[in-house]
């Protein structure tokens, strides 16, 4: 299999859905890539599906930049794809073109970054200098502060027209592709329907031409809240639960290890 690219991932448009998910590490990176994903995202989701935070926002940029590099050493085919912390392009388009720099450095084929059409002039500045973007809008949780929570958002007519008219700005900009995150499955066709880059949906309904799935989620790894939208695979805490478990009584009995 050849290693997915921007003009690969943009000609399954309408062909074939792809089903994308996070990873954080080089173990679950190559699992991943293994088993055909076509996207790895090093979320921002690190900050609370890794590090036990209870929002995004502490996670920083040299934190992300470890678990990118250590993803794409475990990654083959897929397109790693290194999503900014919150602070890494907030303070200014220089500051943000050298952390999506350092990104690719570090193994990234392409950033993510939240936000609508206020972000066209920055992803126009990346893409024209050859990084490529994936943008992000809807619940964007880096923002989760000014929508007083994680919500739904694109609700009303007003909203959805906004969210659509952010959506082309940022294809015009020079988005391969965006994500569409807790969105009316409505609103994610008609956006998916009116730009040529890929949509990726989260809690965005079937048809967007791609879908997110958090790594922890996807697997059965969180017990504690996990959205409605999602669909577990696994069940690997019960697994890793009851392995650790054994291994316990087993160490504890005498039967592990063996003369
Ligand atoms: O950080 C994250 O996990 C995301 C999701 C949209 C997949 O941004």
């Amino acid at each position: 299999m050849k290693k997915w690219n921007v003009p690969s991932l943009l000609a399954m448009k309408g062909v074939r859905k792809l089903g994308c998910c996070t990873a954080y590490d080089a173990c679950f990176g190559r699992l991943a890539d293994e088993a055909g994903v076509p996207i790895v995202l090093v979320g921002d989701s690190m900050g609370m599906m890794v590090q036990g935070y209870p929002t995004t926002l502490p996670l920083t940029m040299e934190e992300s930049l470890f678990a990118t590099a250590a993803v794409a050493r475990g990654v083959k085919d897929a397109m790693v794809v290194c999503d900014l912390p919150f602070g890494a392009y907030q303070c200014g388009d220089d500051e943000a073109m050298k952390n999506a720099v350092k990104a690719l450095q570090v193994g990234a084929d392409a950033v993510k970054i939240e936000g609508g059409a206020f972000r066209a002039s920055l992803v126009k500045r990346m893409v024209d200098n050859g990084i490529p973007v994936v943008t992000h809008i809807g619940l964007t949780p880096q923002s989760v502060n000014q929508f007083g929570g994680f919500k739904k958002q694109g609700k009303t007519r007003e909203e959805a027209m906004r969210l659509l008219d952010d959506a082309k700005k940022l294809e015009d900009a020079g988005s391969f592709a965006i994500t569409l995150e807790c969105v009316p499955s409505e609103l994610a066709a008609e956006i998916t329907a009116s730009v040529k880059m890929l949509t990726i949906g989260i809690g965005a309904g079937p048809v967007c031409d791609a879908q997110w799935l958090v790594m922890h989620d996807l697997l059965g790894l969180n017990e504690g809240h996990v959205p409605s939208f999602v669909k577990q695979y696994a069940n690997l805490a019960a697994d890793v639960k009851a392995a650790f478990g054994k291994y316990v009584e087993e160490v504890a009995n005498g039967e592990f290890p063996v003369k």
